[in-house]
């Protein structure tokens, strides 16, 4: 049994998700630039299609809403039909909305379990037949420097970006012995139109062109966590490693939510 290793684009073609804007879009000239034919997925027709005019030959637009397990089945099949074997799956859909406890409003909740959370399971449902029966493929996993703890107003989306770190984790698992290689990407804050409603502060913040030259970086590499920046997502590995009832009083105070409700 040979331990896995990262996807080569002489492997097959990679699938992106998200890919209609932020982090997704900014990952298609990184993909392919380094020689990547590049399936891209999303719920926005018109953009994943604009999208894949400017790459004649290269980028191919398959837009599906992940939520629709059936339709990412399908669009799968679709994918290594037109193409061959999906060698790369980049899982980077997700939503985030803020809830504050004090209203909260359960379909937030349940879109973003919805999207993030069954949207890469249907993903995983797709590929991983495929992948463990060639004995080869890599997915990479988009989840957030919010799994590693709980943040205030991220009650729905930490606690999917945790479920997708611990989902990762027990892939990576479970397929290095049928030569597929798993990672997570877990970034701090990177400026993306996801973070367009959100006025708290957002420390260490890069472009989505920074988040993608990362990502495209670690890709290559088989290190399990694709982590930036560091000073921040390591900061934050920190302060979550200290006793619960510690970090929690910790983050409470860092950030402002030790204050009396107005
Ligand atoms: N920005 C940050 O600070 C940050 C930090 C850590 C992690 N992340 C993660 O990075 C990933 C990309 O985020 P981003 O910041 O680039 O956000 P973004 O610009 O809002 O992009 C989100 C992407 O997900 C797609 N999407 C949403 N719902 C979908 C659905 N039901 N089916 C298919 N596609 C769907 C969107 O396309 P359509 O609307 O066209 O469907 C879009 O392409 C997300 O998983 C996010 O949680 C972001």
């Amino acid at each position: 049994m040979s331990a896995p290793v990262p996807a080569k684009p002489s492997d097959g073609v990679c699938w992106l998700t998200g890919a209609s804007s932020g982090i997704g879009e900014a990952l298609i000239v990184n993909l392919v630039s380094n020689g990547w034919r590049v399936a891209i997925s999303a719920r926005s027709e018109d953009k994943l299609k604009t999208l894949a005019d400017q790459y004649p030959g290269k980028v191919f637009a398959y837009p599906v809403d992940i939520t629709d397990d059936k339709a990412v089945e399908a669009t799968v099949e679709a994918i290594e039909t037109d193409h061959g074997p999906i060698a790369r799956a980049i899982l980077n859909a997700g939503v985030y909305l803020s809830i504050n406890a004090e209203n909260p409003r359960f379909e937030d909740y349940a879109k973003t379990f919805d999207v993030n959370l069954k949207g890469a399971a249907a993903c995983i449902c797709a590929l991983t037949p495929r992948m463990c029966a060639r004995r080869s493929g890599q997915i990479v996993i988009v989840s957030s420097a919010t799994a590693f703890g709980g943040m205030p107003t991220a009650t729905a989306y930490g606690a999917t970006k945790a479920g997708l770190l611990n989902m990762s984790e027990g892939l990576a698992i479970e397929l290095h012995r049928y030569g597929v290689h798993v990672q997570c990407v877990t970034p701090g804050f990177v400026d993306t139109p996801a973070q367009d409603d959100n006025d708290f502060p957002k420390p260490f913040m890069v472009s989505a062109e920074t988040a993608a030259n990362r990502i495209a970086r670690g890709m290559t590499r088989s290190r399990f966590e694709i982590t930036f920046p560091r000073r921040f997502t390591w900061a934050l590995k920190l302060i979550y490693a200290l006793p619960r009832s510690w970090h929690i009083a910790l983050v409470r105070k860092q950030t402002g939510w030790d204050k009396p409700p107005e």
